[in-house]
């Protein structure tokens, strides 16, 4: 594949707007990157000067951290806000918290949002590069990022590797991210759960569906476990937990199907005895922490894609 050097977009919205060559081009500098964290002194001037908002309208555990981290090795300025901490509890617009944050001039505003498409508006009005970070039911392209390049390192490759990403996935901006990149970039992607939560129309997104998890998982390189998310959930999708770990849960007797050398991801934050087990979530096969240091790399290579100094958008 040809690597494109630079990203055609200021801002990374969703996976939907890169090619397979931008894609690889975050992935190889990601791998780049991994390297200023194994220094006595994690810091590179990269974005020395650069003023970065971290705006998280829902809580965030993993990529809130991650991409601070990422800011402070990278050494941007970096402000946090959150709802709980903002005039978004007086009742502020979102399109007035923009053109208050506008006026304050970052180079670059991070985002998540529980309402699909937010981060697209904030880019509207500001003219910061704006990174998605989760928008409602819609994307998390960083994460997808992240789960690819945790699959390369322990697989060498996506082009043809068995991928089954099982559990709710009408509520998943993961599933979402990761079907886009995954089947851009060659894997052969399963999508595996409930029938009330399987996004109406995912076939078209170039994805095998099925409802039995052993058919998922028969074979699978990859099993990605998805959280059940009790928040999003407004109607009765589940009949009870009990039944749902029983049909849906990964348990180590159950990956007996899979390929020998299978590797088990979760994005996090898990429910432990709805959709994994204890015994595979810190069994041989997972990978879920790596996937949590993945993270702080993926966001550095996309923040110096997006703004670094030398090679970024100006
Ligand atoms: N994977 C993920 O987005 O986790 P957080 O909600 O903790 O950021």
């Amino acid at each position: 594949m040809t690597t494109a050097t630079t990203l055609r977009s200021r801002h990374l919205l969703g996976i939907t707007e890169l090619d397979p060559e931008e894609i690889d081009l975050i992935l190889q500098t990601a791998l780049a990157m991994k390297e200023v964290g194994t220094r006595p002194i994690k810091k590179v001037p990269t974005l020395r000067g650069r003023t970065v908002f971290n705006l998280f309208f829902e809580p965030s555990t993993r990529t809130r951290m991650s991409f601070e981290l990422a800011e402070k090795r990278l050494s941007a300025d970096t402000l946090g806000m959150t709802t709980a901490g903002s005039s978004v509890v007086k009742g502020e617009t979102l399109a007035d918290t923009a053109r208050t944050i506008e006026a304050m001039s970052p180079d670059v505003i991070v985002m998540r949002h529980a309402s699909s498409g937010a981060p697209h508006q904030i880019a509207k009005i500001c003219r910061a590069s704006v990174i998605n970070a989760g928008d409602g039911m819609h994307e998390h392209p960083t994460q997808a990022l992240l789960d690819a390049l945790t699959m390369i390192e322990r697989k060498g490759r996506l082009k043809g590797l068995r991928v089954a990403i099982v559990g709710d996935l009408v509520h998943s901006r993961v599933l979402r991210s990761n079907v886009l990149l995954l089947t851009r970039m060659g894997a052969e992607v399963c999508a595996c759960g409930p029938a009330t939560l399987l996004p109406p129309g995912i076939e078209s997104l170039g994805v095998r569906v099925t409802t039995s998890l052993d058919d998922a998982i028969d074979g699978a390189d990859v099993v990605m476990m998805l959280r059940v998310q009790h928040e999003r959930m407004h109607g009765l999708f589940l009949p009870s937990v009990r039944e749902y770990f029983a049909l849906f849960g990964l348990t180590a007797a159950r990956l007996e199907r899979a390929a020998k050398d299978v590797i088990v991801m979760h994005p996090g934050p898990m429910n432990r005895g709805v959709e994994i087990a204890s015994e595979v979530a810190d069994g041989p096969w997972s990978v879920i922490l790596d996937q949590v240091a993945n993270g702080v790399a993926v966001r550095m290579a996309v923040l110096y894609l997006l703004a670094g100094t030398d090679g970024g958008h100006e």
